[in-house]
């Protein structure tokens, strides 16, 4: 008891030390208030919410995100029926996935986008809710909070590795990476195509490897961006890249000439992650992970989201949620496979 108190006492401590100034400049800039969502689309098990909050929207860089609350501010669904008001405390937090303007007609290139979305899977209590909200709603948010990806001296093109809902903040990145100058590809890996987030598309222009398409498909979303894509799915489907998102990048990587001015983004899980990581020491490449820690009020004053690196611990929502994937203390991450237990079913039964 004494010795996990007294290591509580030094991760606080460590995590203080780091850039603690920094933050609360930061912080200064978040806007805590109201935003109306303005559209609303369900499919499969996702959900996207668009929110009206110029706020929000005119400062955001990619690879922050917002906190939502679950207040009851929800008109007409007041979170509690759902017979568990503490779960409401905590706000949930998500990256945004992309900026948009709601004006009408043609929209100059410098001007500020009025909206942003989320994208989420419905997962437990706060995302079954968020989903039955329709628009028109007002749902407290704060935002934008945490770093985002950073870009890097002398990069041409940015490979951008998404695991299933991981996906979420790159459709933002990718268009402000073109509006750089920066080439994006986007990889995206998920189990079964009906575990993508995204829908698939025939890919005008594939990557290839032999001359042939890695992957026929690509991701609706990113072409209509003019963003080239490739999927990859674990179950063997006709068309797609068959094996891991990080198996798919290696391919790609096998095509690519020795000094390519190439960086590596990736957002999923963290086996996938720390994959990723191996991958890019192993090609010498730059990498950037956006880490999803449980965050308890997700702007620094919790000590809740500790991420262990090669410097000390940081903090998720404040330092990260995007970390040089190099100075992340994988083996301290991920629990030793000895103490991860065994997969459970819905119906709590092991398979
Ligand atoms: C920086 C960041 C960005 C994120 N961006 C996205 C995104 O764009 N799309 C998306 O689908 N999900 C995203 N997540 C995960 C998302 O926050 C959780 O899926 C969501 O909070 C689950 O809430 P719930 O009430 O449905 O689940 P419950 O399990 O009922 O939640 C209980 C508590 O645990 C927390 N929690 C549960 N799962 C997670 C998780 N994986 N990560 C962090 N906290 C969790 C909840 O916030 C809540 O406080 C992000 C997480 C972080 C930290
Ligand atoms: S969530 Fe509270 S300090 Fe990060």
């Amino acid at each position: 008891m004494e010795k996990a108190r007294s290591q509580q006492k030094a991760v606080k401590a460590s995590i203080r030390q780091s850039q603690r100034s920094a933050s609360t400049l930061r912080a200064a800039s978040v806007f805590v208030g109201t935003a109306r969502i303005v559209a609303k689309e369900r499919y499969r098990n996702f959900c996207r919410l668009t929110f009206r909050c110029p706020e929000i929207a005119a400062t955001a860089r990619p690879g922050q995100f917002i906190n939502v609350y679950l207040d009851g501010l929800g008109e007409g669904i007041p979170f509690e029926r759902y017979g568990l008001p503490m779960a409401a405390i905590l706000p949930r937090p998500f990256s945004i996935a992309k900026l948009l303007s709601l004006r009408k007609g043609e929209v100059s290139a410098d001007e500020a986008p009025q909206a942003f979305s989320i994208l989420f899977d419905l997962r437990g209590i706060g995302t079954h809710w968020l989903a039955q909200l329709t628009t028109d709603v007002p749902v407290r948010v704060a935002g934008p909070l945490g770093n985002g990806f950073w870009l890097l001296k002398g990069m041409r093109t940015a490979v951008l590795v998404a695991g299933g809902i991981g996906i979420a903040p790159f459709p933002f990145f990718a268009e402000w990476l073109k509006k750089q100058g920066v080439e994006p590809i986007v990889l995206l890996g998920a189990r079964t195509a009906e575990h993508l987030p995204f829908d698939p598309v025939r890919a005008e222009f594939p990557l290839l490897r032999n001359g042939k398409p890695l992957s026929y498909w690509a991701i609706d979303e990113f072409e209509s961006l003019g963003v080239r894509s490739a999927i990859a799915l674990e179950e063997p489907k006709e068309g797609f890249f068959v094996g891991t998102v990080v198996q798919l990048l290696e391919a790609w990587l096998a095509t690519q000439k020795e000094g390519e001015q190439i960086a590596l983004y990736g957002c999923g899980p963290l086996p996938m992650l720390q994959a990723l990581a191996a991958v890019a020491a192993q090609h010498r490449l730059p990498c950037q992970v956006s880490l999803e820690e449980r965050m308890g009020c997700g702007i620094g004053i919790c000590f809740g989201c500790p991420i262990p690196t090669n410097d000390g611990y940081k903090l998720c929502c404040t330092d990260g949620p995007v970390f040089n994937a190099h100075e992340v203390a994988w083996e301290q991450l991920l629990p030793p496979p000895s103490l991860v237990p065994h997969p459970v079913t819905r119906q709590g039964q092991s398979p």
